[in-house]
């Protein structure tokens, strides 16, 4: 946040951002819990099929002190944020079905406007359980519906002129970006987990996908120009996407590791599936230009690539205070 406060007001178009849902479950003591592999929020999901799942934070455990906690930080945070955001700038949060709702109430009561939600539709491995220590007592009872989608947030600075022509004239935002071929973006988009080429370039436990990313990031800027951030920035493959597109960018970290595996894994990012510029959906770009595998990783077919033309920019790195 003291990060946020130095920009200029007006100087951001839009934000694309992973948050800490919880926000406990970057804190230095749940760090060391994860990487000593005990206890905390974070949990590995039970082996289905003999391969090793990845450790999720598990938001079951937050107090009502905690979800609390969650609505005021975020409250602050989008206070903040709202006059650095030129009017009209939109602001893209991942979030999880559990906690979504505190941070909505948040930033609406910080001035934003809720747009819309954005479900990721994937495999993915929370819920689902069976009650712990009781799974053959009660073999047909799971405590949560096995969750497939991950919502982001849409979120929208009010617009400052009369309609939302004349704030883009002005502002150049108020508005999204379309697909190719005049496509609106779709509220619900069909992906998958991050792939392992991308695991292997940074080993964050948050890790987005860049089919995902790029997409998403490239709608936030209506006219195809302006100043993204990522507050949360992670292993940087927001700003990646960016870069991928062609916007200009620029990130947050608020964990030294974190930054510094950015730092060398943003142009590792951008420089993967040239094609792939977020103007295409995974299923309209499955004929010839993108390859989904059995294992789910991504092969893109250059030779059939219509590629988009788009400047190139610089993604700019800060580091946060903390
Ligand atoms: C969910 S992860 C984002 C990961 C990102 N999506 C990626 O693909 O690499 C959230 C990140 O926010 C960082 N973080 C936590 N609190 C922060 C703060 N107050 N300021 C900046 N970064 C923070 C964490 O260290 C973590 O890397």
């Amino acid at each position: 946040m003291a990060e946020m406060a130095r920009l200029d007001d007006n100087s951001l178009h839009a934000v694309c951002s992973d948050p800490p849902y919880g926000l406990v479950e970057f804190t230095a003591e749940e760090m060391n819990k994860l990487r000593s592999g005990r206890g905390g929020v974070w949990r590995i999901p039970p082996s289905m099929d003999g391969c090793e799942r990845r450790p999720l934070p598990r938001f079951s455990v937050l107090t009502p002190e905690q979800k609390q906690s969650i609505e005021n930080y975020f409250h602050q945070w989008g206070t903040v944020l709202l006059p650095k955001l030129r009017p009209g700038g939109h602001v893209l949060l991942a979030g999880n079905p559990m906690l979504l709702m505190y941070v909505q109430a948040a930033l609406i009561e910080a001035g934003f406007e809720n747009r819309s939600t954005i479900m990721r539709v994937y495999h993915g491995f929370r819920g689902g359980d069976r009650p712990k220590n009781a799974e053959k007592e009660f073999p047909e009872v799971c405590v949560q519906p096995r969750s497939n989608y991950e919502p982001w947030m849409l979120f929208r600075k009010p617009i400052s002129e009369k309609t939302v022509a004349e704030n883009l004239r002005r502002w150049e935002t108020g508005g999204l970006r379309m697909l190719a071929g005049g496509k609106p973006l779709p509220d619900v988009i069909q992906s998958f987990k991050t792939p392992e080429n991308e695991r292997a370039i940074a080993d964050h436990p948050s890790l987005k996908p860049q089919h995902l990313l790029r997409i998403l990031v490239r709608s936030l800027l209506p006219m195809g120009r302006g100043m993204v951030l990522d507050p949360f920035m992670g292993s940087g493959s927001t700003l990646a996407a960016a870069q991928a597109v062609g916007y200009a960018s620029m990130g947050i970290e608020l964990d030294a590791d974190y930054f510094k595996l950015a730092q060398g894994a943003v142009s590792k990012f951008a420089a993967l599936y040239p094609v792939a510029k977020g103007a295409f959906l995974d299923d309209e770009t499955a004929a010839g230009r993108e390859v989904v595998r059995e294992d789910q990783s991504l092969m893109w077919d250059e030779s059939n690539a219509e590629a988009e033309s788009a400047p190139k920019r610089t993604a700019v790195l800060g580091l946060g205070s903390g």
